[in-house]
């Protein structure tokens, strides 16, 4: 005979038991309907993959300045940067005011840079043919890759900006002659939209809109234009910051209004004027790109290559962040500003690609050794 005791307690189980199985039947239909929803939010083509990416709290750099330094990490577009949103914007653009229309249309970039890469990869998705003109000492694993994206590459001599046969002005007199689109990314205003439209919002959204700066190097100026002109009017207080390479004249533009490097004084002119490992970001005029956002940028922040180098070997030893040059003179001058405006800010950067572009020549100089400390990065 069972006490009133075991009664109950039989009673007990009876209901525990009958709960745990209605709710071990809830979470497997949820678990169906969730594994339904998310098969369907399934990515459409590779397009699909550009944009919306992480923004990384880079510790070894938040902990040693008290900041949370938080990057976007574009090298994890499917073309390894954020060109690949550059690209989209462009080619989107030609093609809406008709200029690209069937399978075969040419384009046309002079770049040795990550657009190429990018432009070749979109017009491979979209049937269009990618002409790319670089000078001919650009590395072997460049050359190989647009080909490899279906690219027609045109090498030819190094000459200057001005010299009709430098490699952007070739590009553009084959675009005309041929009635193809030139993408012109310098000028091109689909580049600073680009970011208006998508970088900029993301970071926002990702930050809750809570960040105090907002700081990366400018080639086009496209990234430092599109982000600077969508954040400030939303964060008034937002200062904008521009990291600068050797050699280039941007740190004095924003600083003093002139463009001038301290490379370029007289007597000292070389045939390669911009004398740095530093590839993508540094240039010696005012692109329309970075004329669209010039006003809007508050503060300049001047980088050296061995900062730069050091600060590659820092990072990949302290976090595993393996990074490019223009990448390690963002998070140089980072650190710098950081320390300048002292703990408790948030700064945004961009990760903008990744060490593997960098093999042959950036990470052949980056030391092997334990890394330096942050202090002694910022003052060698
Ligand atoms: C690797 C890399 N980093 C940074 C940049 C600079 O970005 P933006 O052209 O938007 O100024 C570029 C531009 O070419 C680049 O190729």
């Amino acid at each position: 005979m069972l006490s009133s005791k075991g009664i109950i307690g039989l009673i007990v189980l009876y209901f525990v038991a009958d709960y745990s199985l209605k709710y071990l039947r809830k979470r497997s239909k949820d678990f169906e309907s969730n594994t339904t929803e998310s098969s369907r939010n399934i990515i459409d083509g590779v397009e699909g993959l550009i944009g919306n990416t992480p923004l990384v709290r880079i510790k070894s750099l938040s902990d040693a300045t008290g900041c949370d330094i938080l990057a976007k990490a574009e090298m994890t577009n499917p073309g390894g940067s954020a060109k690949d949103r550059v690209a989209l914007a462009i080619i989107n653009a030609a093609e809406a005011q008709g200029l690209l229309t069937k399978k075969g249309d040419m384009v046309f970039e002079g770049t040795s840079g990550s657009t190429g890469i990018s432009l070749a990869m979109i017009c491979r998705l979209k049937g269009y043919i990618a002409h790319i003109c670089l000078p001919d000492d650009t590395t072997q694993e460049k050359v190989d890759l647009l080909e490899h994206l279906g690219a027609v590459v045109e090498k030819v001599p190094p000459a200057g900006i001005v010299d009709p046969r430098q490699y952007v002005n070739i590009a553009r007199s084959r675009a005309e002659s041929s009635s193809a689109v030139f993408a012109d990314q310098f000028e091109n205003e689909a580049n600073w939209t680009a970011h208006y439209n998508h970088t900029g919002p993301e970071i926002y959204t990702q930050t809750n809109g809570r960040l105090d700066v907002f700081l990366t190097g400018a080639g086009t100026g496209g990234t430092i234009s599109g982000v600077a002109r969508y954040l400030k009017p939303l964060i008034p207080s937002l200062k904008v910051v521009l990291a600068d390479p050797p050699g280039s004249g941007l740190y004095n533009k924003v600083k003093n209004g002139v463009m001038f490097d301290i490379a370029e004084r007289e007597g000292t002119r070389r045939r390669h004027q911009i004398d740095t490992i530093i590839e993508g970001i540094g240039i010696n005029r005012v692109t329309a790109n970075f004329e669209a956002g010039r006003q809007l940028i508050d503060d300049a922040v001047r980088v050296t290559d061995n900062q730069a180098l050091q600060m590659a070997n820092y990072l990949v030893q302290n976090d595993g962040l393996f990074i490019g040059s223009s990448t390690a003179v963002n998070c140089v001058a980072v650190a710098a500003y950081a320390k300048k405006i002292g703990p408790g800010h948030t700064i945004v950067t961009v990760l903008c690609d990744s060490g593997t572009r960098h093999l042959s020549k950036f990470w052949k100089a980056v030391p092997t050794g334990p890394p330096l400390s942050l202090d002694e990065i910022l003052n060698i």
